[in-house]
């Protein structure tokens, strides 16, 4: 199966994961087959990719860090949390903690822990989306830095909490599809505050996860918010959560931009370590985030086409790729799988934009 764009799917296509609502309804059911009336009612929910099985997909398997269900039953639980209005007084820290610890056991079950995150979002689920996967993305760099027990707990917790001070903030400001004014900004950068006083006056919740709301946007040079702070004056997590933000942040199609693909932001991220970015986090990050995700089309620089089947933990940038076309254009009626960590003469020169 790949991963591919409403708009580039002829239909006849053939789905190959269910398409389900935050709520747990079922969209469209995996095995349907794609008409145009299925695609409207897809967009109608906000819903800009699926997962189909075609011919070059066949048989290739998208590795997922954290099983689906857990993600969409961590989501709808935090929608429902941050839609609650008591949310502005009280947060129930002991019911993040169980959203968190289902996460962590399900990512530690991985032998091989290498993001891929897979999850097809809706463009309005964006909010709740994001903590998940910011949660997700923080646990496995906080792995990485070796954490476990409650450090690894209170990383999740914060993670997944760490834009909560949006609840403070209003919706119009929120969702306003323009560029904001200079004051509205300045209202938005408050919600790392509104934040940090929330989530210290929560009861089972510890200061690491305020100190993540409150630093997670400040950068190592000072160019942050809030309070400018540099180097380790910010908390070693909110550093963590600082990277898969922005990650998250970037992989994903918002109303105001397209997203970028994710060795686009892998590049980004590493070309602001130890100015934006913690160096260690970053050197983290980049072990565990799959360059080229399965699935991506890409274009060799003998003008060959394939897609992704293997990521190699060691050489992230060289993949084992199924060729299905040749440098002609020519579709394959055989496929060639060449594994560009052998064999070096190969290397990715584009993404093949199927
Ligand atoms: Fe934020």
């Amino acid at each position: 199966m790949r991963r591919v764009n409403l708009d580039k799917i002829q239909s006849g296509a053939i789905l190959a994961k269910t398409v389900m609502t935050l709520e747990g309804r079922v969209l469209l059911a995996s095995g349907m087959k794609l008409t145009e009336e299925y695609k409207r009612k897809l967009k109608a929910n906000g819903i800009t990719e699926i997962y189909i099985e075609d011919e070059i997909s066949k048989n290739l398997h998208v590795p997922e860090v954290v099983h689906e269900e857990i993600i969409s039953e961590a989501k709808r639980k935090i929608k429902l949390m941050m839609n609650n209005p008591s949310i502005k007084t009280s947060i129930d820290g002991f019911q993040v903690m169980k959203i968190v610890e289902k996460i962590i056991t399900d990512i530690l079950l991985n032998k091989d822990i290498v993001a891929n995150l897979s999850d097809i979002r809706s463009v309005d689920d964006y909010t709740f989306s994001h903590s998940v996967n910011v949660c997700i993305l923080s646990l496995i760099i906080g792995i990485g830095f070796g954490y476990s027990g409650d450090k690894l707990r209170e990383l999740g917790v914060g993670s997944i909490l760490h834009d909560i001070g949006k609840v403070m903030i209003s919706q119009e400001i929120l969702k306003k599809p323009v560029q904001l004014s200079s004051k509205e900004f300045e209202e938005i950068k408050k919600h790392t505050i509104y934040g940090y006083e929330l989530l210290k006056k929560t009861k089972g919740i510890t200061m690491m996860a305020s100190h993540i709301s409150l630093g997670h946007h400040e950068r190592l040079d000072g160019s942050g918010y809030p309070y400018q702070l540099r180097g380790n004056d910010i908390h070693k997590a909110a550093r963590i959560v600082a990277v898969s933000d922005v990650y998250d942040a970037l992989t994903t199609d918002r109303v105001y931009r397209k997203k970028l693909m994710p060795h686009e932001v892998i590049d980004y991220i590493t070309s602001l370590a130890s100015y934006h970015f913690d160096q260690e986090v970053v050197d983290v990050f980049i072990r565990y985030i799959a360059y080229y995700p399965v699935g991506t089309g890409v274009i060799l620089n003998t003008g060959e086409k394939g897609i992704v089947k293997k990521y190699n933990k060691k050489y992230p940038t060289r993949p084992v790729v199924r060729v299905v076309m040749d440098a002609e254009g020519k579709m394959l009626s055989k496929h060639k799988e060449v594994d560009l960590s052998n064999e070096l003469k190969y290397r990715i020169v584009e993404i093949w934009d199927i």
